[in-house]
């Protein structure tokens, strides 16, 4: 308790803290004094927005009593939210959207009835101050400031409390307010595991190499422009025509617009492309691959994939086959035309934001917000979500000021 002691100035870690909050009562047996602690209800619950069922907006639902997370693991810690992001996946797993892979990462065994991930809290970007942390976390400790981008399979940041593992989260960079750090880590995650981890891009082999951003003004893109300019990267992105200003502005050297016609023909006029990341998907496969650099190991990544779409229509099983399958066909088409083809997913990582936080600090990478709300707006921000066209990120501040009513 005496690191949630140092943390008295927030008013829920002052419920938390407080010794009224805990019943102390004496037993005495024979000679030896035994102490009785219960906590009172009001430590075990906390505001958040929650969904009961997959839906519409309709099924957001605000409560004070979600319960306060626990320290389940020793490496885990518990985050005080400042400030939450949210990201196209919110919309879509508020809908249903990956349920039984993500129901399967929660539960391998499948020991529990389904609908047991209800209430289910979204949210997957988090900025805010470690509340506590589990016996084994040596490197972080109570009252650092803290960024992550949180799983999909865990409880989201749409809440006053949320609990991580150490290994997920990073100390948050200097230069940046909760609510600009919000914007950052889940896209940047994504946008390193697309383009370092299966891309294979580095900052000491990026220099002058061309790159393609299918999809450049949202909120991977606009991350992804700017690490990849950062690196020494060429980079040309295909964005709506009124988004071009926003782009070039973040580095983007080249810009395609996609709202005045087909885009293939205007890139295919252009020199090859050592890279690709697609943040569009679709019809881009069709065409992309024929713009990278043959058997010079060029690499084609999407981010748009039909993984959770196929275990939700066919069970994990015959998914998981069915995906298999389709990835190794596409692979192996590509590869005996001399260019590699591959899909890129989210991958939750402590270390990459570290680098990501430096690269902040250092002026290199700004957070791009679209747009903020407050806690008592959170609907309003998966309104705005929904209608698309983002030029960057979506933020929800949960502020000391907010009432909760
Ligand atoms: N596989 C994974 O683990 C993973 C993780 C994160 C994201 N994703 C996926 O990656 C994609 C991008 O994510 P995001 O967060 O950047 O989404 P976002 O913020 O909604 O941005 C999407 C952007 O795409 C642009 N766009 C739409 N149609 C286009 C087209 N035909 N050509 C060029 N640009 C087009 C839109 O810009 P305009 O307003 O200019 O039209 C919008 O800014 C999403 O599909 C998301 O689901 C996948």
């Amino acid at each position: 308790m005496s690191s949630v002691r140092h943390l008295m100035y927030n008013r829920w870690l002052f419920h938390c803290s407080t010794s009224p909050s805990v019943n102390t009562s004496v037993c005495w047996h024979g000679r030896q004094k035994r102490l009785f602690s219960t906590t009172k209800r009001r430590i075990t619950i906390m505001p958040a927005w929650v969904i009961d069922q997959y839906g519409g907006n309709d099924v957001l639902r605000f409560t004070k009593n979600a319960s306060f997370p626990v320290i389940t693991y020793p490496n885990e810690v518990i985050i005080k939210v400042n400030a939450a992001g949210l990201n196209p996946i919110d919309v879509g797993m508020r809908g249903g959207y990956g349920a039984s892979s993500l129901s399967m990462k929660r539960d391998p065994l499948n020991l529990m009835q389904n609908g047991m991930e209800f209430p289910l809290i979204l949210g997957r970007d988090v900025s805010g101050v470690i509340m506590e942390c589990g016996l084994d976390v040596k490197y972080f400790t109570e009252r650092d400031e803290v960024w992550a981008a949180i799983p999909p399979w865990k409880q989201g940041s749409l809440a006053e409390f949320v609990v991580l593992s150490a290994n997920e989260i990073s100390r948050k960079p200097k230069l940046l307010s909760h609510r600009e750090a919000a914007a950052i880590p889940y896209v940047a995650t994504t946008s390193w595991s697309a383009l370092v981890n299966t891309g294979g891009l580095s900052k000491d082999n990026c220099a002058k190499k061309r790159i393609l951003i299918l999809g450049g003004s949202g909120g991977v893109g606009t991350f992804a422009i700017q690490m990849l300019k950062a690196w020494g990267a060429h980079v040309t992105v295909t964005c709506s025509q009124n988004a071009e200003w926003f782009v070039r502005d973040l580095g983007a050297d080249h810009v395609v617009d996609y709202t005045s016609g087909p885009v293939e023909k205007p890139l295919s006029e252009l020199e090859k492309f050592d890279l690709i990341l697609d943040n569009v998907g679709g019809e881009t496969e069709r065409w992309a691959l024929t713009l990278l650099k043959p058997w010079s190991g060029a690499k084609y990544v999407t981010l748009v994939t039909p993984f959770l779409q196929n275990t939700d229509l066919l069970g994990i099983a015959d998914g998981m086959m069915q995906t298999a399958a389709t990835v190794a066909t596409k692979a192996l088409k590509h590869l005996v035309k001399g260019v590699h083809y591959r899909w890129g997913f989210f991958a939750p990582s402590g270390p990459a934001l570290d680098e990501i936080s430096e690269m902040v600090d250092a002026g290199q990478i700004r957070a791009v917000v679209e747009e903020t709300f407050s806690f008592s707006q959170v609907p309003h921000a998966f309104e705005k979500m929904e209608k698309g066209h983002a030029r960057g990120k979506t933020v929800v501040q949960i502020s000391e000021e907010d009432d909760y009513s």
